[in-house]
């Protein structure tokens, strides 16, 4: 039997059951796109407080509205649950687990291949699955395809019958674009590049998010669409970098790079501003790169350009460091045993995400050559655990008071919720990554941008 008209009848018809598997920042909001549109999601996590807090219409990412979960669980459009023998009730199945590096900076693959050996277990025929994690090039291929192929029910009927992609089930990958809290972009209205394994894949791929997203963007196979995600982060990254880089040279020649690129952003072609930071931050761009690093080592090719940027990027924290250092020798006072409050520890503004912040690089940093740090976000009361650092350090409130305690202040994020004035009158010294107190048009005269 081919499913492909059963399948795009329940899309179009919006009785297409929708199963998401990781309720993160890209599961969670994509879910919540579904039920807007009427289309049942049911949710998987391993994460129980997550599936608590959906249950109970709670959200529990900031920048989500916990209306928004509460109207998609009251009106019975959305579940979630840890119990993955559900699966099969689904007729699409998204993935959107983590693909972090390990400790050698390798893809930690064990995410995507926990979730494959589960969706294996549970495949039905007629299913459709489409992975959204970043990955590099093959994962879809090389991994999912080969674990769905061999799902035991159809086997067990007859060991010798496979699945047969494009036939039994349907295969393809369509890389998350999410950039949370962006106030001109959320899921709905970021086109979708998407990559089938075979024509039928990528058509009811594309009639799925159809139904949710503005424009979805075909392409010739699942490796295109997972390639397509790399070049736009690797783009970042290394833009990012080339910035940080003049940063640096600029310095020395006593030019400010941030007023360079204000005045080069008039261009109206052929240039695209990215700014200078204390560092990458966030699930994505300094991870992303060595995603393609590590896999073009099996075609013998060093990514060169891609490996320079990681490491312009990478010494930033400590190029972050040396100005904070200088700052405090100009007072007559060094790192060791000074007082330091770093604002902001989210890895961009107005949000609560700490994932690989340069914030938590830069507290270790100061810490280890004998700095006494304390922080402050309001987003973030307590230092959550990540998979690097395990700080025990809750925000402490800013106040006047509080702000003429210390001996410096780094401003490492620049939320839109403090008050750079204030805080720039009440500190005896302030390092700015971010050229915060400039944007917001502060006299900046004794803060230092680093
Ligand atoms: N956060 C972003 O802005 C963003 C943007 C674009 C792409 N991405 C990519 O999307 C993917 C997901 O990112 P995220 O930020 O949503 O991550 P996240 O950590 O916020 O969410 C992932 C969720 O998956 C769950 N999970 C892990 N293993 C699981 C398993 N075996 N079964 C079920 N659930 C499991 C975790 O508990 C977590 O809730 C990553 O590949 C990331 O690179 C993220």
């Amino acid at each position: 039997m081919n499913f492909k008209n059963e399948l795009l009848k329940k899309i179009t018809e919006k009785t297409v059951r929708v199963g998401i598997i990781g309720l993160g920042y890209v599961g969670l909001p994509l879910g919540l796109e579904f039920t807007s549109k009427g289309i049942e999601v049911l949710g998987f996590d391993l994460d129980k407080f997550k599936i608590d807090s959906i249950n109970n219409g709670k959200s529990y990412i900031k920048h989500i509205a916990e209306e928004r979960i509460k109207k998609a669980v009251n009106s019975n459009k959305m579940k979630a649950t840890t119990d993955f023998s559900l699966l099969p009730s689904c007729d699409a199945i998204i993935i959107c687990v983590p693909t972090p590096l390990n400790e050698h900076r390798e893809p930690d693959m064990k995410y995507i291949t926990s979730t494959a050996d589960i969706i294996q277990k549970y495949l039905r025929p007629g299913q459709i699955v489409t992975l959204e994690s970043t990955t590099y090039p093959g994962t879809t291929e090389e991994i999912l395809l080969p674990l769905l192929e061999k799902a035991p029910s159809v086997q067990e009927n007859n060991p010798a019958e496979k699945y047969i992609i494009g036939k039994d089930f349907y295969l393809a990958f369509s890389p998350e674009r999410e950039d949370p809290n962006n106030p001109d972009f959320n899921t709905a209205t970021i086109p979708k590049v998407v990559g089938g394994i075979t024509e039928d894949c990528v058509q009811i791929a594309c009639a799925l998010y159809d139904q949710v997203i503005v424009k979805t963007v075909p392409v010739s196979s699942p490796r295109v669409a997972e390639a397509t995600k790399l070049l736009e982060n690797i783009y970042r990254s290394i833009n990012i970098a080339l910035v940080n880089e003049l940063k640096m040279v600029f310095e020395r020649m006593d030019i400010d790079v941030w007023e360079v690129i204000e005045a080069a952003k008039t261009k109206p072609f052929g240039y695209n501003a990215f700014y200078p930071g204390p560092g990458l931050g966030g699930h994505c761009i300094p991870i992303d790169p060595f995603y393609l690093t590590w896999k073009a080592r099996e075609y013998e090719v060093n990514t060169k350009f891609i490996e320079l940027a990681g490491e312009i990027n990478t010494y930033q924290p400590y190029y972050v460091v040396e100005k904070v250092s200088e700052a405090l020798n100009s007072h007559h006072k060094s790192l060791n045993g000074a007082r330091i409050l770093v604002l902001g520890v989210a890895y961009k503004k107005n949000i609560d995400d700490v994932r690989e912040s340069p914030s938590l690089k830069l507290i270790e940093i100061l810490r280890d050559r004998g700095g006494v740090i304390d922080y402050n976000d309001p987003f973030i009361p307590k230092l959550p655990r990540t998979r690097k650092y395990e700080f025990d350090m809750e925000s402490i409130e800013i106040t006047k008071e509080n702000l003429k305690m210390y001996d410096l202040v780094l401003l490492s994020t620049d939320h839109d919720d403090y008050d750079y004035q204030m805080i720039y009158e009440n500190s005896l010294l302030l390092v700015d990554t971010r050229n915060a107190l400039k944007f917001k048009g502060i006299s900046n005269g004794k803060a230092i941008k680093a």
